[in-house]
């Protein structure tokens, strides 16, 4: 991976516009522009109702509106206010730590873990105007204690991730009528890991992006916005969408091996991250796995009804060494397609 400078630091240069390596001209060319007017919202899920009830009907419900947009605000979800509250507090002071103080926390040549950005493979590659800090959580033995700063210390936030990745993923298997102790335990036992993002404020927020346009490749990903600037959007029917940020909520998306274990039912969605001329933005994002041996392929009740399988099945590893060899030109999951 080659180094590229800390957004952070070009911004405070307080330049006229971005380098052009972060330009992107093309970014809106082929759908149209974001609403201005910001009614269209992404559903909202109450999970004291699932939980309550406990139904199959419910269940259902709650699975098919997962499956209609694949993202969604999950409200009442168990974890306190003050678990997200503390996590987002030490975000931020993470990022605000003078640059030369987070850089102990770089990340090491050819990893991802620590403060950075996403791979860098080539000097032609377009950035983002984004800063990351990026570490693997769970499993707890999977935590590299190096670049595990004091700051966020050994937080309890992961579990709490894991507690909402695991009932959320019982009532998607309840709607969809497939075996749930298996998932379950496969998430009991997961990968979480999390990526805290930095968004400065940019000159020309029009011209570049916060993160560029991609599916996540977990189960799915959850994410937590730090303050009230929105910068989230999800692309629906040609369209960029704002998930604006609501307080206390935690917004999930359906990744690939949702999208594969549904066998191409629920659709992992495209979005990406803009940015701000005046305000920075923080996001919290975790992902969540099943754990590496766990088979990630289309659930056997949906084959038994007569449906053929789309995809191969492989384990979380294989699906893992697959996303990170994969060739550019090629969307990944297409290269697990039968
Ligand atoms: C992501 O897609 O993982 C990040 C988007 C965001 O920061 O809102
Ligand atoms: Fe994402």
């Amino acid at each position: 991976s080659i180094p590229v400078p800390s957004v952070q630091e070009l911004a405070s240069l307080q330049l006229e516009a971005e380098p052009s390596r972060y330009i992107r001209d093309d970014m809106d060319s082929i759908i149209s522009t974001v609403p201005s007017d910001n009614t269209l919202r992404v559903p909202l899920i109450d999970m004291t109702k699932l939980v309550d009830s406990e139904s199959q009907e419910t269940a259902s419900k709650a699975s098919c509106c997962m499956q209609r947009r694949g993202i969604f605000q999950l409200i009442n979800h168990g974890v306190s206010d003050e678990s997200l509250r503390n996590m987002n507090k030490q975000t931020q002071e993470f990022f605000d730590l003078p640059l030369k103080e987070k850089k102990r926390w770089a990340q090491k040549p050819g990893s991802l873990e620590g403060y950075g950005q996403a791979f860098v493979t080539s000097e032609e590659q377009k950035l983002d105007w984004n800063d990351m800090f990026f570490l693997k959580a769970l499993p707890i033995e999977d935590r590299n204690l190096e670049i595990w700063p004091e700051n966020p210390p050994k937080f309890r936030y992961s579990q709490d991730m894991r507690q909402i990745a695991v009932a959320l993923i019982r009532f998607r298997a309840m709607g969809l009528e497939i075996e749930t102790r298996e998932l379950c335990a496969a998430y009991e036992e997961g990968l979480y890991q999390i990526r805290m993002n930095y968004y400065p404020p940019c000159p020309q927020p029009e011209r570049v992006t916060g993160f560029t346009p991609h599916v996540d490749i977990p189960g799915f990903a959850m994410l937590l916005d730090c303050g009230d600037t929105p910068g989230l959007q999800v692309l629906r029917d040609g369209q960029w969408i704002f998930v604006k940020p609501l307080d206390g909520a935690v917004v999930v998306d359906m990744g690939q091996i949702t999208e594969i274990l549904s066998n191409g039912l629920y659709k992992a969605p495209e979005h990406r991250a803009v940015v701000n001329k005046s305000k920075e933005r923080r996001s919290i994002v975790t992902f969540c796995y099943p754990n590496l041996s766990f088979k990630v392929g289309p659930a056997k009740e949906l084959i038994k009804l007569g449906i053929p399988p789309l995809y191969k099945t492989v384990t979380v590893e294989e699906y893992l060494g697959c996303f990170f060899n994969r060739k550019l030109e090629v969307p990944f999951i297409d290269t697990l397609k039968i």
